[in-house]
């Protein structure tokens, strides 16, 4: 649709990951291309966090090949820092800057890593603040917001350096439900805006709506990808249908995240109106 760069912004070839003995990532194939929203999924235990913190060499792969806007990440001689300027990673937990007011959260690295002068900073800011409903939070301190103001601050505080990808691991799950749905609200328009987004995720209907396309991973593989009309409304695979009448399942919300007992669910479940159902 737009004059997008030739290169994916994420392309991962044959990644391997271990932790000692522990094969967690077992040879994975993976593109995120330019302004696509792709939602991971899968059970506990599956991979999906290493997968994404590969991707910015937060962990360091055993083997295979990772290139981010068709910089290969997995070359000795690559200039980390600078490719990782370019990657927003919001996390579970939010990790603002206890001390420093939300303004200041946000005005730190851009003046430090990017350089930027105060009044340019907090320009900047305040503007994220307001495309994240925070923009009377500004001088307010991270102990007093809530938990999911804290995460709208720190997806803003990404957002401030300008990435040109973000990476979102399980961004609600430590919300209380009723505060789930702001930031849900706040990603679904960073991704009508364009974003290239990679989300980790639990949550079956901003998936649904939202991802162009969803990656179901089980046993650090990926058992099967596509639009999410298909993995999630119409699963090929029997782990895929597995996991997702588990997930969607409100009667079954205890199994989540116990290791896979497929008890053979045969027709494809539906998915909840509500992004809540599913945790
Ligand atoms: N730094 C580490 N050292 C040792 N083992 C690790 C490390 N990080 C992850 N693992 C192991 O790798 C496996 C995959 O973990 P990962 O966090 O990627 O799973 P996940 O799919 O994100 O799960 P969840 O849905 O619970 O977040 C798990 O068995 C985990 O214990
Ligand atoms: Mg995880």
């Amino acid at each position: 649709m737009t004059t997008a760069p030739s290169r994916p912004a994420v392309e991962i070839r044959d990644l391997h990951k271990s932790f000692g003995p522990l094969k967690v990532l077992k040879g994975i194939d993976f593109e995120v291309g330019q302004g696509e929203v792709v939602c991971v999924i899968g059970p506990s235990g599956s991979g999906k966090s290493t997968l994404l913190r590969c991707v910015d060499l937060l962990e360091e792969p055993t083997a295979g090949k990772i290139w981010v806007n068709g910089v290969e990440m997995t070359d000795p001689d690559v200039e980390i820092d600078a490719v990782r300027r370019g990657i927003g990673m919001v996390f579970q937990s939010f990790n603002l800057f206890p001390h420093l007011t939300v303004l200041n959260n946000l005005t730190i690295a851009q003046r430090r890593v990017l350089r930027r002068g105060r009044a340019e900073a907090e320009r900047v800011a305040r503007a994220n603040l307001e495309r994240v409903g925070l923009t009377d939070k500004a001088d307010a301190f991270p102990a007093q917001l809530s938990g999911g103001q804290q995460q709208r601050a720190a997806i803003a505080r990404s957002l401030s350096m300008e990435p040109k990808l973000m990476l979102f691991d399980e961004p609600t799950s430590a919300l209380d439900p009723e505060l789930v749905g702001d930031v849900l609200t706040v990603m679904r328009k960073l991704a009508e805006d364009g974003m290239t987004m990679m989300v980790v995720t639990h949550e079956m209907a901003f998936a649904r709506d939202v991802a162009d396309r969803v990656v179901f991973m089980d046993g650090g593989v990926v058992v099967e990808q596509g639009p999410p009309q298909e993995v999630l409304g119409a699963p090929k695979h029997e782990r895929t249908r597995a996991f997702l009448s588990r997930v969607l399942d409100p009667t079954h919300v205890a199994q989540l995240g116990q290791p896979d007992q497929s008890p053979s669910p045969s027709p494809a479940p539906s998915l909840p109106t509500d992004d809540r159902h599913n945790l």
